[in-house]
């Protein structure tokens, strides 16, 4: 069975890349944080007798071979990219599990039909270029030369980052892979959320993620002199935005279900004496139900234009991403279950609130998640953290499915 202190080994290890000062890790997208990551990655992989391949969108794949090498194969993988100031769970966990569970495979002599491969894809988080998932866009053909001009705060663009890191974005579509070449997409990942807690679980079936959607907003008043110009007088974009802030917590709220955060503000000129005259805001909404998710973006959109009217203040709305939430295989849900009963757990359906690779791949095969418990529900902070016994039981129930899955024909 699968070796829980290899892989908290691993997990450590690999959580020293990128460790920063405030105690979390940042390891973003085409850094050289991410690549010492891979590189780590890869040696695991090594260490696990996989054939190890980095696509052209730097996706890096371990593989090892069924007993039918034309079936289509179970891929399980995660990401490396970390938020800024991170934990050390996020990804790692998904991207580790699946190695181990191969590694398990190999010292045990398991034959599969099917071949069985662990992926870790570039930037899931999104947390360089506000567009996130770009590995899992490239697998499945919809990373769009649009996509790629995306760009970072200092005015990089993922395509000038890729070329930076060695990656041609020209042959970007050659990472594509189509739906006859995979049979399911299995990842385990941390729950960041205190459901499972509550219910004194280590591990949860995953039913369905939420999808996102990513605006930014862009308010243009007036700068002017902060002590000569009377308040009547004043086109001040910051004190527009701040009440569309307020109108973003309480429609969210109001819904139930959606939520709705302002991750981001920048506003310029940005002195002590100067009235802001231009403000950029981040909104980052989502429901597991699109119907909701978009009602509830549709009041805040004509909210923010009265307050905006009302103050003389030119509103923009720019859309970054928008993704309809994935529901999960039913029948890899079934898979899981089975797995979690034979492990004496007790099977706990619940849908995921934070976006997922598995998101773009439902696209093209039957995707499924296993959630392992979080700690007081803390995650993208240093504070971030799963027990090593809870990983392991993850990784078990892991194996179990993906046996389960790669034995069919
Ligand atoms: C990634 O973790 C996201 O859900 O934004
Ligand atoms: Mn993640
Ligand atoms: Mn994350």
């Amino acid at each position: 069975m699968v070796d829980g202190g290899r892989l908290w080994k691993r997990l450590s290890e690999l959580a020293e890349i990128g460790r920063r000062e405030e105690g979390g890790v940042a390891r973003l997208s085409f850094t050289q944080e991410e690549r010492a990551a891979k590189d780590l990655v890869a040696s695991y992989m090594g260490e696990a007798n996989l054939a190890v391949r980095e696509d052209a969108a730097g996706n890096l794949y371990g593989r090892r071979e069924g007993r039918d090498p034309e079936a289509p194969a179970v891929l399980m993988g995660s990401h490396v990219d970390s938020v800024l100031n991170g934990g050390d769970f996020d990804g790692p966990l998904g991207v580790l599990g699946g190695i181990e569970v191969l590694q398990t495979m190999d010292e045990e002599g398991v034959e599969t039909e099917r071949p069985v491969e662990v992926v870790a894809f570039t930037d899931e988080e999104g947390a360089r270029f506000s567009l996130g998932m770009i590995g899992s866009r490239a697998l499945t053909g919809t990373l769009s030369p649009e996509d790629l001009r995306h760009e970072d705060r200092d005015g990089v663009s993922i395509e000038r980052a890729m070329r930076d890191a060695g990656l041609d974005p020209g042959k970007v579509g050659e990472a594509a892979r189509s739906a006859d070449a995979l049979a399911a997409y299995l990842e385990m990942h941390i729950e960041q959320g205190k459901v499972l807690e509550g219910e004194d679980l280590p591990v949860g079936v995953v039913t369905g993620i939420a999808g996102p959607v990513w605006l930014r907003l862009l308010f243009s008043g007036e700068a002017g002199h902060a002590g000569t110009t009377p308040m009547g007088a004043r086109r001040d974009a910051l004190a527009a935005a701040a009440e569309v802030i307020g109108i973003v917590e309480s429609e969210a709220a109001s819904t139930g279900s959606t939520v709705g955060t302002v991750g981001q503000i920048e506003a310029r000129p940005g002195g002590i004496n100067i009235i802001p005259g231009r403000v950029e805001l981040s909104l980052d909404l989502r429901d597991i139900d699109e119907a909701v998710r978009d009602r509830a973006e549709g009041r805040i959109r004509e909210l923010a234009g009265e307050v905006c009217g009302r103050r003389g203040i030119g509103l923009e709305f720019e859309e970054l991403q928008r993704l309809p939430p994935a529901p999960c295989s039913g029948e890899i849900g079934e898979a899981i279950v089975a797995a979690c009963e034979r492990e004496g757990i007790r099977p706990y359906p619940l849908p995921s609130g934070a976006g997922h690779d598995g998101m773009h791949v439902a696209g093209l095969c039957p995707m499924g998640m296993i959630f392992v418990r979080s700690k007081d529900g803390i995650s993208h902070n240093p504070k971030e953290w799963s027990s090593r016994e809870d990983c392991e039981a993850g990784c078990k129930i892991l194996y179990l499915t993906v046996l389960d899955l790669a034995k069919r024909s």
